[in-house]
């Protein structure tokens, strides 16, 4: 699922400094909805800790123990409270409701068998106070993408980066991609000049067809309202590059 990837959460933090439309969004989102906000595959708070800053208690759940040790941290120095969980989506019971819950920046693809998908979504329909709402982001499957995904190592355009602790980072990925379980099967290699390969990890993520999202949706007791292709709020098409959807209980 990805462990050894988010075992060094600082250099995911690197990796990925952006997002700022991905935060703004789920930021205004969280404030027209009002109230509680749980997040699940929080990750180092990237999203969360913004939207508890606005004022909402906040409960973020997490897999990795380092990202969660992180995004506490981070939340701490913010003193920004955030109630962390460290619970695994496929199944879990907090206990209580929300009036949103988010699965954001591709988090859901971490599950990769339908039984899995479809225990978590259940776990969230029973997490929704009435009126709540659901909102996730996963990436739109490019099927010309998927099938250029020969396995060969390559520099991964864009994700070079600076890590004060290492200096500059190149990172190459290897890919492949297997149909019949939609899963794309990668390998992350980061590498300085005086440490190549420092970290190798494995990283494979569950594509959801267009056509499938609704589906397993509906079988969670969840209805798709809106989706969106982009992060301004475009109504979704074949070509965007995500699939942004917003979800109420059926
Ligand atoms: C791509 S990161 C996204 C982190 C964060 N949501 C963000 O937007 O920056 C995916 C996160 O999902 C977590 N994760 C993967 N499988 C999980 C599971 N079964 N239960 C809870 N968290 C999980 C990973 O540990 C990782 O922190």
């Amino acid at each position: 699922m990805g462990e050894r990837f988010y075992s060094d959460a600082r250099l995911y933090d690197r990796l990925f400094p952006g997002g700022e439309r991905a935060v703004d969004f789920y930021r205004a989102k969280a404030d027209r909805q009002g109230g509680s906000v749980l997040e699940l595959g929080c990750g180092t708070g990237h999203k969360l800790i913004p939207i508890a800053s606005d004022g909402h208690p906040c409960t973020g759940l997490e897999l990795s123990s380092d990202m969660l040790a992180e995004a506490r941290g981070k939340a701490d120095e913010r003193a920004t409270a955030v109630d962390w969980v460290q619970g695994d989506m496929r199944r879990f019971d907090l206990g209580r409701t929300f009036d949103l819950v988010l699965i954001a920046a591709n988090s859901l693809l971490h599950l990769h068998e339908t039984a899995d998908l479809l225990s978590c979504l259940r776990s969230v329909r029973a997490h929704l106070a009435p009126g709540a709402r659901f909102i996730f982001d996963v990436f739109n499957p490019d099927v010309r993408l998927l099938a250029g995904a020969d396995g060969v190592r390559r520099p991964r355009d864009g994700l070079s980066f600076f890590d004060p602790d290492r200096g500059d980072v190149r990172v190459d990925v290897a890919e492949t991609y297997d149909a019949a379980a939609q899963v794309t099967r990668g390998t992350w290699y980061f590498s300085t000049d005086l440490e190549p390969d420092f970290v190798v990890a494995p990283l494979e993520l569950r594509s959801i067809y267009p056509q499938e999202l609704p589906l397993l949706l509906s079988q969670a007791g969840l209805r798709l309202v809106e989706r969106f292709g982009d992060w301004s709020g475009r109504p979704f098409t074949g070509d965007a590059a995500i699939q942004l959807c917003v979800c109420e209980a059926d």
